[in-house]
């Protein structure tokens, strides 16, 4: 049947402070200690509560998404992450690509913070997992109690699994959720609109669901051609936003500030607002704009978060929906049904606001001292494996798989320029750890299909002569995007310019490593339904 939209209330996830306030007013570390769990969610009124997995300081109060870390910078965040899952996953396993497996059984997991800067051994690699108890363990496990120092700029972040070839099922059933970093002395002079009802978040998530409730996941594959048991990609049909399917919104005729990401395994999404209300971005991922910028539309890949200021009394209107226009694959593929198009609703008051809106939108807001002089130019190429009926089998990395020995060693806080070449079909969200970047341009491949041909052979794109087949159409990145940002969105049959700065947290300085650890971080495409390219 068909489910009525707009039924139930966007919910505030939990709020977890990541620091103790000392009797002197300084900020002091803490150690908290989050759970994974498996419980049921109504993720709609008329949608009978679903099996997930999700992330709380204990099962009661887990949530999907999972509990909003606040932390504040220059103060350490510990985490013990526990697993408290089941024997058996909820959603199915595919055993045919290199998965986390344990012998005994139980559901591997270990948490990733999505645009983190800090010691490799908290990262959450892809072969750090570990079950129930930590039963089994995978070969890059090296402790219970992850340390985030949170030196890095005030932004927004979120954690969520990254266990090897479950992540995509792991994101799905749940276990995700936001995390921000503070800077009190830098952020409170911008006077934004702040406090739990102005400053809130959007979680978007699309799902499809079994009449029983279950979360929907295929278990077939596309067979013969792409795989016997994955998709490429999961397109859900329910949007949902903090968990709840098409909800909505009582608002003040006033400025909110909205933390919008996408969590989705692989739809992007295109937002607006029905009524032509204007975003003002003033940030994304986690750093700051040094300048507001308005724009009406706002493409957000998988990952992918924009800080955004809306002032609801800029419209006539009681009402707006939340719109989203992207085609699925993005931008080549079908259009977004009815059931797509449509993200929550905002009930605007028609009277003047009840709390006096005293915030502002600055002119400027936050300029990061930088230097950009690359030391060095890599071309990376996204790449999609083909069987000779011209099927597409698996994508990779310049023809190398995640177990494959790092090819890419930068060094500690320098400057690159990244040539990323996008061979496939799709745009792809390109995702570093540790990293902060920026894309600048990107420019279209001319005869695709000989630059194509040739890497087929010889994958390598400089003997292939890049330079001579990315000379067609240049776009420069909206202004809006030149953030440092976590997920840039790299566009299909073209090379798009990257600037990356490694360990970089406050300026140009550097992460202070130890020197003697050895850095191992990945960098990956952040569609991660069907398959995970690294
Ligand atoms: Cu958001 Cu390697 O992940």
């Amino acid at each position: 049947g068909t489910l009525e939209m707009f039924v139930d209330e966007l919910p505030h996830m939990p709020k977890i402070n990541g620091y103790t306030v000392g009797v002197d007013g300084t900020n002091n570390p803490k150690h908290l200690t989050i759970g994974m769990y498996q419980k049921k969610w109504k993720f709609h009124r008329d949608i009978p509560a679903s099996n997930v997995f999700v992330y709380g300081t204990c099962r009661d109060s887990a949530t999907f998404p999972g509990p909003t870390i606040e932390a504040i910078k220059g103060v350490t965040t510990y985490i013990t992450w526990l697993n408290h899952l089941p024997l058996t996953h909820i959603l199915p396993w595919d055993p045919t690509v290199p998965t986390a497996t344990p012998t005994i059984g139980g559901v591997p997991t270990v948490v990733h913070l999505h645009g983190g800067v800090h010691e490799p051994a908290s990262d959450g690699s892809a072969f750090a997992w570990f079950t129930n108890q930590f039963r089994e363990r995978g070969s890059a496990w090296s402790r219970r109690t992850y340390t985030y120092t949170n030196v890095q700029h005030a932004g927004n972040l979120w954690y969520h699994d990254h266990a090897l070839g479950l992540t995509r099922e792991n994101l799905l059933a749940g276990l995700l959720g936001m995390y921000v970093i503070r800077d009190p002395a830098l952020e409170a002079p911008l006077n934004l609109p702040s406090g739990e009802e102005f400053d809130r978040h959007l979680v978007i998530a699309d799902r499809s669901f079994y009449s029983d409730g279950s979360i929907f996941m295929n278990s077939t594959g596309n067979v013969p051609y792409i795989h016997p048991q994955w998709q490429p990609e999961y397109f859900g049909e329910v949007m949902t936003v903090n968990g709840k399917a098409w909800p909505f919104l009582a608002v003040q005729r006033r400025r909110y500030r909205f933390r919008i990401i996408n969590v989705s395994n692989a739809r992007y999404l295109n937002l607006n607002f029905s009524n032509g209300l204007n975003f003002t971005v003033i940030g994304s991922d986690t750093s700051y704009l040094p300048a507001p910028i308005v724009t009406p539309t706002l493409l957000l890949s998988p990952a992918e978060i924009f800080d955004v200021i809306v002032d609801f009394n800029t419209t006539t209107t009681n009402e707006t929906i939340l719109q989203n226009d992207a085609h699925y694959p993005y931008p080549n593929g079908t259009a977004a049904g009815p059931l797509h198009q449509t993200i929550m609703k905002f009930s605007i008051s028609p009277n003047q606001p009840i709390t006096p809106d005293n915030s502002t939108i600055p002119t400027t807001l936050i300029n990061y001292p930088t230097s950009l002089s690359p030391t060095l130019t890599r071309y990376i190429t996204m790449y999609e494996y083909l069987t000779p009926s011209n099927q597409s089998t698996h994508l990779s990395i310049n023809g190398l798989r995640l177990e494959d020995p790092a090819t890419e060693i930068p060094v500690t806080g320098s400057t690159e320029l990244w040539e990323v070449i996008n061979l496939t079909g799709d745009d792809h969200p390109l995702h570093l750890h540790l990293a902060m970047f920026q894309a600048t341009t990107t420019v279209a491949l001319v005869d695709p299909d000989v630059f194509v041909a040739c890497m087929n052979v010889s994958n390598d794109a400089v003997a292939c002569n890049i330079t001579g087949h990315a000379t067609g159409n240049v776009t420069n990145v909206p202004e809006h995007e030149k953030a440092w940002k976590n997920v840039v969105k790299i566009a299909p049959m073209s090379m798009t310019t990257v600037i990356v700065k490694f360990n970089l947290v406050e300026g140009d300085k550097p992460y202070p490593f130890d020197a003697t650890a050895k850095p191992d971080y990945v960098y990956h495409c952040h569609i991660n339904a069907g398959t995970e390219i690294h």
